[in-house]
């Protein structure tokens, strides 16, 4: 289990976002006829939202106001799936002040009333770039660029105070190499000093937004990351920072070993962390493997959010594969995001539903069989594994534990009857990589109401071309 402080929240008065209504629904129903907690929720969550919110994190997408405007399908499922939203591109600087004092919000409008009708939370993205933000800007220097930055950050603030949960006050401050700052027009012309300005100006303009610093490849531990955790540890020692934002622009197989621990460090200084933006792209075109591998990625990125506390929550960065921005950007990459752009789930679908606690087995995603073993009963807990997605050398597994009895707590137990061992386990700990497996629950999945179930997961090794076992498992509560 991770340790994680309590966070030191400052009041947050702004709307909270509604569970969604048909659990709303059952609740009142069942009080009224004086049911048991136990039929509340009886089954696992079936989509990110509902998993999400049962968890209290965030599972957000960048949406693009064009679709949101235009395309009822992609609408729907952005309303279904999520309950928090960032603007691709709409509450960027070139398009909310295009020119020195003339503000366009009709975009960023829409967006913001979309959540709002839709329960969701809003991450704001974002005021001081060195991209996306026009050259009358850029021109400026000295005074006049402080000035239009201070008047900037107010105006956007104000506008969406109360509305606006969370923002990304600055975007990409840190260079790629040797931990220096960005080279950009903002350093050039303001000097360090300006990262502080925007936070002072973004603190007094909504004292109740949450303010990120947000930047990509500071993931894992390097020395883009180090520089940030001290900009960060300053911004911190003023109260004007919040959050750091990781935007998890990853690649296939990368996700950093030390990820977990290089959130916690931060977390350790007192602020919240949350995955900002991201997606995971493959070489084009993806072939099965490399979608289960995606999947994996995906599990494990999400996973680490879940098991955080102070993990605000992970925004995807866009809808479907064929929205991503990946391929005009990272040429013979793509299929980076959660679904197919018939808006069909792929298999890292599944794995983050998975990961927040849902049933990410509701739809298996392959063609490969999905087995079961018969639970045994009379417990106070009952285990099952299933294989999800078997390789030559390897398979993907979920594990469900269905409580009989009200959990603080559990163990499974089972031994692998051949060569069969776990690589990597995520939603268990314990002794998982011999023969005989024992593994509890971590942090948040240990309690358990009579009736209702939990997930875990892990991928096995095994000889090539064997058959994935699927062993019984033996379920004690703790
Ligand atoms: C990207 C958008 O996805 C594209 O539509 C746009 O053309 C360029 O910007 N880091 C960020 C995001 O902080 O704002 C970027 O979004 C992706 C990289």
């Amino acid at each position: 289990m991770l340790l994680s402080r309590p966070h030191l929240s400052r009041q947050r008065p702004s709307r909270q976002r509604r569970r969604a209504v048909i659990a709303g629904v059952v609740t009142v129903a069942t009080a009224a006829l004086g049911l048991g907690l136990s039929t509340q929720f009886a089954s696992a969550q079936t989509t990110l939202r509902g998993a999400a919110d049962d968890l209290n994190k965030d599972i957000g997408v960048a949406v693009s106001y064009n679709l949101l405007q235009n395309n009822a399908q992609y609408r729907n499922l952005v309303a279904t799936e999520f309950n928090s939203l960032t603007a691709e591109n709409a509450m960027k600087w070139d398009a909310t002040e295009p020119s020195d004092g003339n503000y366009t919000f009709t975009q960023a409008d829409a967006i913001v009333d979309f959540a709002e009708d839709n329960d969701q939370t809003v991450h704001g993205h974002t005021f001081v770039w060195h991209q996306q933000t026009p050259s009358w800007v850029q021109n400026l220097s000295g005074t006049a660029l402080q000035t239009a930055m201070v008047e900037h950050i107010n105006t956007v603030a104000n506008r969406y105070e109360g509305r606006v949960d969370s923002w990304d006050v600055v975007n990409e401050v840190v260079s790629d190499s040797n931990g220096a700052m960005r080279d950009s027009f903002w350093l050039r012309g303001l000097g360090e000093g300006y990262i502080t300005t925007a936070f002072q100006t973004a603190r007094a303009a909504d004292p109740n937004a949450d303010l990120y610093i947000n930047d990509y490849s500071i993931d894992g531990i390097n020395a883009k990351s180090n520089k940030v955790y001290s900009i960060a540890q300053g911004l911190k020692s003023q109260n004007i920072l919040d959050g750091v934002g990781f935007q998890a622009h990853l690649i296939l197989g990368q996700v950093p070993s030390d990820m977990e621990a290089n959130l916690q460090r931060f977390v350790n200084l007192g602020l919240k962390v949350r995955i900002t933006e991201l997606d995971i792209r493959i070489q084009t075109p993806a072939d099965a493997n490399e979608l289960q591998q995606q999947a994996n990625d995906y599990r494990r990125v999400t996973e680490i959010c879940a098991e955080l506390a102070d993990c605000s929550g992970v925004t995807v960065w866009g809808v479907r594969d064929g929205d991503s921005w990946v391929p005009g950007v990272f040429p013979g990459y793509g299929a980076p995001l959660l679904f197919n752009d018939d808006l069909s789930k792929k298999p890292a679908y599944n794995a983050v539903l998975d990961a927040l606690g849902g049933d990410g087995n509701e739809e298996p995603t392959t063609s490969n069989p999905v087995t079961t073993t018969p639970p045994p009963s009379g417990s106070g807990c009952t285990a099952t594994l299933s294989v999800q997605s078997p390789w030559n050398t390897g398979a993907t597994y979920s594990g469900t534990v269905k409580a009989n009895q009200n959990l603080t707590g559990w163990t499974v137990t089972w031994t692998w009857p051949g060569s069969e061992r776990i690589s990597n386990a995520w939603s268990v700990q314990g002794n998982l990589s011999g023969a005989t497996v024992t593994g509890s629950n971590v942090g948040y999945n240990g309690t358990v109401a009579s009736g209702q179930t939990t997930t875990f997961g892990f991928n096995i090794t095994k000889a090539n071309g064997s058959t994935a076992s699927v062993p019984t498992v033996t379920c004690t509560p703790a």
